[in-house]
C-alpha cells in the first residue's frame, strides 16, 4: 500500500496544483516548473463553435479506427492480450493518496488500488491502468481524477494525442520539502503498441461525444432519446434481445451479482452508452457489436441507452 505522508487539506488545492503543474508540463517541456509563468488553459472545454462530425459520417478507415479506439479506451487489457498486467500500484494513486482526509477518500483510494475486494468479473489491477477509469465514460473524468478528455479533441492534434498516451508526462505536486513527480500515461513501455495508441487518439480525436446531451440534466440521469425507437432496436433491429445475447429483459447475461442490461441502463448510463456505441471489448467484435457497424447512428445509440433504463434492473 502506498504511504501518504504529505498533508493536503483540501482536494481543491491538490486538483489546482495539478492542474497548474499539467499546463506547464504541456507548454514549457523543456523547462521546470515555475510557478510565477501565467498559466493559459490548454485544454480547456472546446469552443460552442466546434462542430464534429457524427463518427456515423466518417471516412470508413477513420470510422473503423474510432470504434477500436473506443474499444480499447473501455479496457485495453481485453484487446491488447499480448500486454502484461503491471502488478505495482498506478504511481498515479499518489494523488488519491493525498486525498485521504475523510473515510470517502480512503473508499476512493481502495477502490482505484483494488483493495475493496476482488471481483472476478472485474480484475482490479488491469482497472487503474484503462483510460475509462481516470476519464470516465462521460469523458470528462472521474471519481478519482478531474481529468476530462473532451478538450483535447479540439485542442490538440492527432500526433499529440498519441504522444500523451505513448510517452506520457510527469506531473509535480506538493511544496519545496513534499515535492513529488509522478509519471503519468507512458503506455508504450506498458505494450500499447502504435497502432492501438494511434486508434485510441482516433477515438479521443473524432469519437468523444459530449455526453450531457443525450440526458435531461437530472440526477439520475434520465435519458431524453426515443424509447421507442430505442425499444425496436433493442428487440429486433440490433439482436439485442436475441435469446443467445440480452433476451428481451436483458437479464439473460448477468455481468456480476444481480446486475443486468437495465441495471446498467439505470446506475451507469454513460457506461451503457458507451458500450452501445463500441460494443464490449472483452467479447469478439461481433460478439457485442458496434452500433456503428450495423450503419446506425449515436442518436440511435442514445436511443437504445434511454430504452434500457426502463428494463428491470434486478
Ligand atoms: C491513472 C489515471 C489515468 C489513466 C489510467 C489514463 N489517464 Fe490520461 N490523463 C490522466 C491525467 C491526470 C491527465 C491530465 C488531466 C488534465 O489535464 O485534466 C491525463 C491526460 C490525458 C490526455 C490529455 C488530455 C487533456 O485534455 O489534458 C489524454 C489525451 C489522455 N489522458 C488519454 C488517455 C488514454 C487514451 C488513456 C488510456 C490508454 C489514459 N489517458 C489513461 C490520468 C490518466
Amino acid at each position: 500500500m502506498m504511504k501518504n505522508n504529505r498533508q493536503v487539506e483540501d482536494k481543491k488545492v491538490t486538483r489546482a496544483i495539478l492542474t497548474v503543474a499539467l499546463a506547464a508540463a504541456f507548454t514549457l517541456p523543456l523547462q521546470s516548473c515555475n510557478e510565477d509563468v501565467p498559466v493559459a488553459e490548454p485544454f480547456a472545454a472546446p469552443p460552442a463553435e466546434v462542430i464534429r462530425v457524427p463518427v456515423e459520417e466518417l471516412d470508413a478507415d477513420t470510422k473503423e479506427a474510432v470504434i477500436l479506439g473506443g474499444r480499447l479506451y473501455d479496457d485495453w487489457f481485453s484487446v491488447v492480450t499480448s500486454a502484461t498486467v503491471p502488478s505495482d500500484v498506478n504511481p498515479m494513486a499518489v494523488f488519491i493518496g493525498g486525498y485521504l482526509a475523510t473515510p470517502q477518500d480512503r473508499t476512493l483510494y481502495d477502490e482505484f488500488v483494488g483493495l475493496d475486494g476482488v471481483d472476478p468479473l472485474k480484475p482490479t489491477k488491469p482497472k487503474q491502468y484503462r483510460c475509462k477509469t481516470c476519464h470516465g465514460f462521460n469523458y470528462a473524468g472521474s471519481d478519482y481524477f478531474d481529468a476530462g478528455i473532451m478538450g483535447a479533441a479540439d485542442n490538440m492534434t492527432l500526433e499529440e494525442i498519441q504522444a500523451v498516451i505513448k510517452d506520457g508526462f510527469t506531473l509535480s505536486f506538493g511544496s519545496d520539502t513534499t515535492k513529488q513527480n509522478v509519471p503519468v500515461h507512458g503506455f508504450g513501455d506498458l505494450g500499447l503498441g502504435d497502432t492501438a495508441i494511434s486508434e485510441l487518439a482516433s477515438f479521443i480525436k473524432y469519437g468523444v461525444v459530449n455526453v450531457d446531451e443525450y440526458f435531461y440534466p437530472t440526477s439520475p440521469k434520465i435519458g431524453r432519446g426515443d424509447s421507442a425507437n430505442g425499444e425496436k432496436l433493442f428487440q429486433q433491429t440490433v439482436g439485442c434481445a436475441r435469446s443467445s445475447c440480452h433476451g428481451a429483459d436483458g437479464k439473460k447475461i448477468p455481468f456480476g451479482p444481480a446486475e443486468f442490461v437495465g441495471t446498467i441502463g439505470q446506475n451507469e448510463p454513460d457506461e451503457m452508452l458507451h458500450k452501445i456505441r463500441f460494443g464490449q471489448p472483452s467479447e469478439p467484435r461481433d460478439g457485442m457489436p458496434s452500433i456503428y457497424d450495423k450503419a446506425l447512428t449515436t442518436q440511435d445509440a442514445a436511443d437504445i441507452m434511454t430504452y434500457t433504463q426502463k428494463l428491470p434492473a434486478q
